[in-house]
């Protein structure tokens, strides 16, 4: 039988600076809690930290191998434990900005459940985000950096970020419609559940104890982004709904170079298998992902091709679909934005060739959505490009 959790709440403090946040932020929580049964009646919410049994009570790999995971802060010597704040900080950042995020198209989603799974996620991102603030709050033994307001001083500066200040860029770009919600459910927290599994093993225990309960919760996640999107590009493959199938391809394009630079550099990742607070490599997890994610288009291509044609039987289906791939993903050099790399080396098309400087803002107008196109982010972007140009 499934061992339950133990639930804990933060100190008052920043359990209502959480709450704050939250009606600043989230003010829809309330819409959601009274109608929490009528769409999830088997599930339970409540704002607070959640820990369950760990795989393993030893440290299982890298420097510290075979020694009990650390239940104290202080037992992480130097870098490594400025390393584990730098992950928990970035891990917490995505939960605060991916409801920030959402909030600003949810009440536009294709249907009701849509839209309540949707605040649903928001609801258990924030309650991920308070988990992070347990992992940083309940244990006074992180001032042993020196810095006695170290964790607090986190925990300020993550609550005061928004969309363009978090750490990661895929937390900085505005929603433009509400199938950014979905394909960013479908793509972006997919690589939250890669991220949480190697988290399992993490050497600091109280972050290793969290996260059974998170990626429970993160399940239900991708199963929105997944059955939501798959309705989308049924209906659209029949030429109907809100959106097109090159709608669907645009939006892919936007997100999952986004997905695919929240892993970190391909050749980065030695340190956390060093100090286990990841099990894989970055390259590792990126494989791992993009294996993934192939599955889930070719999932979407059989949808679109069953839509159109019912009466095809299983083995046609199949063969349709992996000749006629409606959806695919774009290259792994397409649109990624590297810190360190000029913007000249990374012009690349959606198949991987390179494009010249002066035609990628141009050929990019053909492949991503045109809202897209107004956003800060992409605003930003375009104008590193007419600054080189310039000079
Ligand atoms: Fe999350
Ligand atoms: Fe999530």
């Amino acid at each position: 039988m499934a061992i339950k959790d133990h639930i804990e709440l933060i100190v008052p403090r920043y359990h209502n600076a959480i709450e704050d946040w939250q009606n600043k932020n989230f003010p829809d929580i309330n819409l959601l809690k009274k109608y929490w049964h009528k769409h999830f009646p088997d599930e339970e919410y409540q704002l607070c930290a959640r820990t369950n049994t760990i795989k393993n009570e030893l440290i299982i790999q890298g420097k510290h191998a075979g020694h009990k995971k650390f239940t104290r802060a202080r037992e992480m010597k130097g870098s490594m434990l400025y390393q584990a704040l730098r992950i928990i900080k970035a891990q917490c950042s995505t939960e605060l900005g991916s409801i920030q995020q959402h909030a600003d198209t949810v009440d536009s989603s294709v249907s009701d459940y849509a839209k309540f799974s949707v605040l649903r996620i928001m609801a258990e991102e924030l309650r991920h985000a308070y988990q992070m603030f347990w992992v940083l709050s309940h244990d006074p033994t992180w001032a042993s950096t020196g810095d006695k307001k170290i964790s607090n001083n986190i925990m300020e500066e993550l609550l005061s970020m928004g969309t363009g200040s978090h750490v990661l860029d895929a937390f900085n770009i505005e929603f433009t419609d509400s199938l950014d919600n979905i394909t960013f459910a479908a793509l972006i927290d997919r690589v939250g559940k890669f991220q949480l599994s190697m988290q399992e093993e993490f050497a600091y225990s109280p972050m290793s104890a969290s996260m059974k309960p998170m990626l429970r919760e993160e399940a239900f996640h991708l199963k929105t982004g997944w059955t939501v999107l798959k309705e989308i590009c049924e209906q659209a493959a029949l030429g109907e709904g809100k959106w097109t199938l090159d709608d669907v391809q645009r939006k892919i394009n936007v997100w999952y170079p986004r997905a695919l630079e929240m892993f970190g550099s391909e050749e980065g990742g030695e340190s956390n298998i060093q100090f286990c607070f990841k099990t894989s490599t970055n390259k590792e997890a990126i494989e791992g992902y993009i294996n993934e994610v192939e599955w889930l288009m070719s999932s979407f291509n059989t949808a679109i091709h069953k839509a159109r044609d019912p009466s095809l039987s299983k083995e046609a289906l199949r063969k349709l679909s992996q000749e006629d791939r409606v959806l695919t993903l774009p290259s792994a050099k397409f649109l990624r934005i590297r810190s360190g790399e000029l913007i000249q080396d990374s012009t690349y098309d959606l198949d991987g060739k390179k494009i010249k400087l002066e035609k990628y803002i141009d050929y990019l107008k053909t492949v991503l959505p045109e809202k897209f196109m107004g956003t800060k982010f992409f605003t930003d972007y375009a104008s590193r490009f007419n600054q080189i140009k310039a000079a």
